[in-house]
């Protein structure tokens, strides 16, 4: 499989809003990539295919939940690039419009019900599978790791190569959704301590984000809450916002991580964290494909 010279660029693009308060906002339109690979789900995976090519890998197999952006990503590159996927998906059989997808994108599927997917950390999770597709690369769920980290680093040389366009010379910070953590890592990795990194987790402390991270790089970014009591919990507040947004600037937004990202910047603009005149990079993460559960 591969090698793939796909490299996607986002554009940065100035944002609007009438809470900003003198902060200025751009914003990396990771949604606009793509219409079917979109987000930061192309640049986790970049080097876990290099990896499978290296390994000598036909195909991957990777796990998530029944509305992942990062199986449906992966799936519509598996049959935009034509190599094999097959999915591992927590909990029990259903036709979401995320499921429906990836089987049209031809990847296969295996429901390991709840505590079969709780599993997954275990060692010896992957034997099996491994005995069933001996030719497919594992890659940990949302495409996470080192290896995932790496591939999101020219996010920075995309941004900062855009700088002119709005008439910055530079940036202060990133503001972004941690999920797993890796997109940040990724970015501080890159930044190298140029410029801090902000990550408002969209999941709560106990899913292990610190940790992930820390495993990942050293300081030159601050972890903040913005689960709003709990991943995929939402609310009339957020969804009002993530409206109001749309209105406002035309951006779209999801509600698990992209809208809780934004409305935390808001909520720490309104606190005074961010003096006027500072210059913000939001990194939009994509996942609006993720939104259709929230609709139906
Ligand atoms: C839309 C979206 N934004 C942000 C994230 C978080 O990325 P990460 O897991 O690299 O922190 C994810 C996935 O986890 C996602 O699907």
């Amino acid at each position: 499989m591969g090698p793939f010279d796909w490299l996607p660029r986002a554009p940065l693009e100035p944002l609007q809003l009438d809470w900003l308060n003198g902060v200025e906002l751009a914003v990396l339109r990771l949604d606009r990539i793509d219409p079917l690979i979109s987000g930061n789900k192309w640049f986790k995976l970049t080097e876990h295919l290099a990896q499978a090519r290296d390994a000598g890998a036909s195909g991957i197999i990777s796990l998530g939940g029944a509305y992942s952006n990062h199986l449906h990503a992966l799936a519509a590159a598996g049959k935009r690039f034509d190599f094999p996927t097959v999915g591992l998906l927590r909990g029990h059989a259903q036709d979401t419009p995320t499921v429906l997808d990836l089987k049209a994108f031809g990847m296969q599927l295996h429901w390991l019900g709840y505590g079969g997917y709780r599993a997954r950390h275990e060692p010896g999770f992957w034997l099996p599978w491994h005995e069933q597709y001996p030719h497919l690369y594992p890659v940990p769920e949302g495409g996470g790791g080192l290896a995932g980290a790496l591939g999101c680093g020219v996010l920075v040389e995309q941004a900062r190569a855009q700088l002119g366009n709005l008439g910055w010379a530079d940036y202060d910070a990133w503001w972004l959704a941690a999920g797993t953590g890796t997109t940040l890592a990724g970015l501080v990795l890159a930044e190298a301590g140029a410029h801090p990194v902000y990550g408002a987790m969209a999941v709560p402390d106990d899913h292990g984000v610190a940790q992930n991270v820390s495993d990942l790089v050293q300081g030159g970014y601050e972890l903040l809450e913005a689960s709003r009591s709990g991943f995929a919990k939402v609310d009339p507040v957020l969804l009002d916002f993530i409206e109001r947004t749309e209105q406002a600037c035309g951006m779209p937004l999801e509600p698990l991580y992209t809208g809780k990202a934004l409305l935390a910047l808001k909520q720490q603009i309104e606190a005074g964290r961010f003096a006027a005149g500072t210059r913000l990079i939001f990194l939009h993460t994509g996942g609006l494909q993720g939104r259709r559960g929230f609709n139906a």
